[in-house]
């Protein structure tokens, strides 16, 4: 277990850390986006979809830990290697790349907290129903208690939450975008040849998936997606 710890206080551990954790998330995120994408379906694809989700009992309670710990991890090895960066910092940089280095890892930590804000603000609205319980109770009042087609409608329906989903969503292009590229350099894949290719498929998948989120919530709220009946 030592030698685990060990790896992960080192640089190169705590790059590795990085990458594999961000790679899962980024997995979350698309496997996420698929299921949300039923809410244009209608109700009865959406609903059946979290039903099915909910049905996985202790399963779900094991990814939910799981997703948890990745999270967790993510987010703790980022502080730990943004401080460790600026306590190595000289005081003046004497090469512009530096430079630039630096100021993508800090926008990397202000987007990665921004998403965290998001998110805490995200679960509080759909999955523990703090902050629109009139929307969450709808919920609950639906089909079979899943009606998520009832709670998202209702809420992407309110300017000012569906706009504030689409401004968390142009910061999430930004972290992905810039975080796969990161991600690809940890793997090795560096070169001359290939870097032009992982930027372009960096940019556009994050494109797809923050894109893919905004395009929901604006589907309600321009009256793309019906409310339900
Ligand atoms: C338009 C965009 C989105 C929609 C419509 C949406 C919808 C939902 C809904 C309805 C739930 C609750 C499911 C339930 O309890 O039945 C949920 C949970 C969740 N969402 Fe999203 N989501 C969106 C974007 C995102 C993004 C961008 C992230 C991550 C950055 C995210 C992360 C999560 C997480 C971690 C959960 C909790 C999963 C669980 O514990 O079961 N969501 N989302």
């Amino acid at each position: 277990m030592t030698w685990l710890c060990d790896f992960w206080r080192s640089s190169i551990g705590g790059k590795v850390t990085m990458a594999v954790t961000g790679l899962l998330l980024f997995g979350f995120v698309v496997a996420h986006l698929l299921g949300n994408l039923k809410l244009l379906a209608g109700p009865d694809s959406i609903n059946a979809y979290a039903k099915m989700l909910h049905d996985l009992g202790p399963l779900l309670w094991v990814a939910r830990i799981g997703l948890l710990v990745i999270f967790v991890l993510h987010v703790v090895t980022a502080i730990r290697l943004s401080s460790a960066n600026k306590a190595a910092r000289p005081v003046r940089y004497s090469k512009e790349a530096t430079m630039q280095a630096t100021l993508a890892s800090r926008s990397m930590v202000l987007s990665g907290l921004t998403v965290l804000v998001f998110l805490i603000y995200h679960l509080l609205h759909f999955t523990l129903g703090v902050t629109n319980p009139e929307h969450f109770q709808k919920k609950a009042a639906g089909a079979q208690g899943f009606d998520v087609y009832a709670m998202v409608t209702a809420s992407f329906a309110n300017p000012a939450i569906a706009l504030t989903y689409v401004a968390a969503q142009v910061v999430l292009f930004f972290h992905l975008s810039h975080g796969m590229q990161s991600l690809a350099h940890t793997l090795g894949l560096h070169h001359a040849r290939y870097t032009p290719m992982i930027k372009k498929l960096s940019f556009l998948l994050a494109l797809l998936i923050a894109g893919g989120n905004a395009f929901l919530a604006l589907s309600v709220l321009t009256g793309i997606v019906k409310g339900a009946a």
